[in-house]
């Protein structure tokens, strides 16, 4: 029987569907209809517990009152401004609540539409902050090995994911990566930041990197402060703060890509909280705005900021760059009533006082068949799988379909299972999240 959709047939052919395997999905489609808090309701009526927060987004959980009419009376108001020369108070709302909440010295918020916008638009900044002052050898970017910044050309170039720079051609010229961080051979199992090798990792960067490209000539480094597309690498310990003082030392801005661990995810509003190191510049999106309208942004520390207003000359447009729908209405909108909720909620210190039996729940684990490492920081959890020989990723999504079978949405990519629920959620919903994978991995092929 083919699909139906309000009364009428459903065909799946025109859409080509983002980062899908699109003849298998369409093939067994799995929809999803509609969402309330913890809960996904699938086009069959089932309720399917969201231990992602949909794509690491809706951290104050789905269709949320305050913020929906925050949507809905925008969209009755004012459904579109242009940001170019002209502007709406709600973008300058929204920017200064998220300016009050980010780390200290980030005074400055630049809106885009998603997070790899917000990856581009950093990179641009960081290389345009330093010519403008004058230092105009400072041309390089360095990202990180399995570093994901979205999938725009620069996101992509420092991003260190070969699967997603492969098919693309040769990328930006002037880029390079420094060493990932994760060392299972000393590090599997921790328990929230590993302990070896931290300091260590981030001098290998000053050493081997810099002495290979003349720190003079780096403009800056992006990293993720936890990498979570590439399956949730948590550094170990002593790692960023070194990372920063060796940017200091070099004049090299350092860029924190906060896509995922803004918002609470770690259990304070950014991982620059949770980790005590202040990036220069922080990428923000997903969490912004619930995932409710797309938005991302870049914060910036004020000096550059000042740089920019200083360099050009009166009257000049001073950062040329920016798109059509920055800081859109609808979006800043959501963003003001997400940043208020998430206040008004205590959202982060509730992520902070489940993660203990989020992390025990996690390591319980342990010990089922092919699971070789469990890992964990905030609300989000990393359970790597032992891949079957010559064909990487097909055992956790095994486990995937079957999750969503028992009415559970998990995350998965290459053989890990990456979980980050929304940050209301229960500690009953925890249980049913991992004793369902308890189950499925207990008999997984
Ligand atoms: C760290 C990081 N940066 C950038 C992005 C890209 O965001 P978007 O898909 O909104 O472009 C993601 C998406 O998962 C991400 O995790």
């Amino acid at each position: 029987m083919s699909l139906q959709w309000n009364d009428a047939p459903l065909n799946l052919e025109p859409y080509w569907m983002p980062f899908t395997a699109n003849r298998q999905f369409k093939a067994a489609p799995r929809l999803l209809v509609s969402a309330q808090d913890m809960h996904f309701t699938d086009i069959d009526g089932r309720q399917i517990l969201d231990g992602t927060a949909g794509l690491w987004c809706v951290n104050a959980g789905h269709n949320r009152k305050p913020i929906t009419e925050a949507i809905q009376r925008q969209a009755g108001t004012l459904d579109y401004a242009p940001p170019f020369q002209m502007g709406h108070p709600e973008a300058f709302v929204a920017a200064e609540k998220l300016v009050q909440m980010a780390p200290k010295g980030l005074t400055r918020a630049f809106f885009t539409n998603s997070g790899s916008e917000s990856a581009d638009t950093a990179l641009k900044m960081a290389l345009a902050f330093h010519r403008m002052r004058g230092d105009v050898h400072r041309v390089k970017l360095l990202g990180r090995e399995r570093g994901y910044h979205g999938v725009n050309f620069g996101g992509i170039a420092v991003g260190g994911i070969a699967g997603n720079r492969k098919l693309f051609g040769t990328g930006l010229a002037g880029v390079d990566h420094i060493g990932h961080t994760h060392d299972p051979a000393r590090n599997a199992f921790s328990q929230g930041e590993p302990e070896h090798g931290g300091v260590e990792m981030a001098n290998a960067v000053e050493a081997r990197m810099l002495a290979l490209h003349d720190p003079s000539t780096v403009a800056a480094i992006i990293v993720e402060p936890v990498a979570g597309s590439t399956g949730v690498l948590v550094p170990p310990k002593g790692y960023l703060k070194r990372l920063r003082e060796i940017c200091d030392k070099h004049g090299i801005l350092l860029i924190f890509d906060e896509v995922i661990t803004g918002f609470g995810r770690l259990g304070r509003a950014w991982a620059a909280d949770r980790f005590e190191v202040t990036p220069d510049i922080v990428t923000c999106a997903k969490g912004l705005s619930n995932g409710a309208v797309p938005m991302g942004a870049v914060l910036v520390k004020e000096n550059i900021y000042q740089g920019f207003m200083e360099a050009a000359a009166a009257g000049a447009i001073e950062f040329p760059h920016g798109y059509t729908y920055s800081g859109h209405p609808l979006a800043a909108a959501a963003a003001s009533a997400t940043l208020d909720l998430y206040r008004e909620d205590g959202l982060f210190e509730r992520a902070a006082a489940l993660e203990h039996y989020w992390q025990e729940a996690a390591h319980s684990l342990r010990g089922l068949p092919h699971v070789k490492d469990v890992r964990n920081l905030g609300l989000v959890a990393g359970i790597e799988l032992e891949s079957i020989p010559g064909q990487v990723g097909k055992r956790a999504f095994s486990a995937f379909l079957q999750a969503f079978e028992q009415g559970v949405l998990i995350r998965v990519t290459g053989d890990i299972i990456a979980l980050s629920p929304p940050l209301i959620i229960e500690k009953a919903h925890i249980d049913q999240l991992f004793g369902t994978l308890q189950q499925i991995l207990g008999r997984l092929e």
